[in-house]
């Protein structure tokens, strides 16, 4: 008998976004009918990445369908640091906004930790403020990261209790790595950050019940470096040359994740799809960020 192609379950990000969006849109009507608040949300791009621009048309079209007030800033690649600074600080200011996300990376010459540190802590609704950072870090309550926040709902809604499991999380960076690790902590998980320098790589990702991919390299993750059984998530959005010369040829391209797709889902017993899997996540937590914001900067429980 042929070997069935697939047997991981598929987490259903689109499904479970879509969810998440009609909760928080029942939520912005009830605050606006409740207490006349609209949420609102600002979104800042810098220059004029393609992918980057497609992320933020995401962001200002969901927060227009869950009733918010969304506004775009687009600036040029070459806008200077005192500009962007002074933006940020008129956002921080304006009444109507409750939620400031500044899209990364920012063209090179312009200062992101200082970009960063300028956005109000309170309207930091991707968590990225080395305050929201240090709150997660302290167990504290905090604006979480979209992703990593998004990355926990799918497990809670796969596994149940995370209680025990051992994760390893791949990548260590500030938006995705460090974040979810915390989280995964809080929820009570054995954590493993590894990353580039980590000796043996495969045989720590084997231990892990849960594994969390989230290091920028197309289909790093194999198979074979995956535990029988392990729920993985895929952060990766990478693109990549068709495997078919012929599309490859004509420059057309797809997007991958970092986990080898086709061979984790003969091992893994869960695994996100790439794409249709946490991408969808992040744009829907950031509204549910906005709302708590808002919420919590009109001083309403
Ligand atoms: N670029 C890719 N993902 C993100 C994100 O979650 N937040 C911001 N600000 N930029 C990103």
């Amino acid at each position: 008998m042929a070997e069935p192609e697939t047997s991981a379950k598929i987490i259903d990000g689109k499904a479970y976004a879509e969810r998440l969006r009609a909760q928080v849109g029942r939520d912005v009507a009830q605050l606006k009918a409740d207490y006349k608040l609209q949420p609102g949300l600002a979104v800042v791009l810098v220059g004029e990445d393609p992918a980057s621009q497609i992320y933020v048309r995401s962001k200002g079209e969901h927060s227009l369908a869950a009733g918010m007030h969304s506004v775009t800033h687009r600036l040029p690649a070459d806008v200077a640091q005192a500009e962007l600074l002074r933006l940020i600080g008129d956002l921080n200011t304006d009444p109507a906004i409750h939620g400031i996300l500044v899209q990364l990376p920012l063209p090179k010459g312009l200062d992101e930790r200082q970009v960063l540190a300028a956005i109000n802590p309170d309207k930091d609704v991707d968590g990225l403020h080395v305050v929201n950072a240090g709150r997660l870090a302290s167990g504290l309550p905090a604006l979480t990261p979209c992703t990593p926040a998004g990355c926990m709902i799918l497990l809670r809604e796969t596994l149940g209790d995370l209680t025990g499991l051992r994760a390893v999380v791949v990548g260590r960076s500030v938006l995705v790595g460090r974040p979810i690790a915390q989280l995964l902590l809080q929820a009570d998980c054995t954590v493993t950050i590894a990353h580039s320098r980590t000796r043996d790589l495969a045989a720590v990702c084997r231990e892990a019940d849960i594994l969390v991919a989230a290091v920028g390299r197309p289909r790093m993750i194999r198979g074979d470096w995956i535990k029988p059984g392990a729920a993985v998530i895929d952060v990766g959005i990478n693109r990549v040359p068709f495997d078919d010369p012929v599309k490859a040829a004509a420059g057309k391209t797809k997007v991958v994740g970092d986990v080898d797709f086709k061979e984790a889902s003969r091992v893994a017993g869960w695994i996100t799809p790439v794409p249709g899997g946490v991408g969808l996540m992040t744009v829907a937590v950031l509204l549910q960020n906005t709302v708590t914001a808002a919420r919590r900067l009109a001083g309403i429980d």
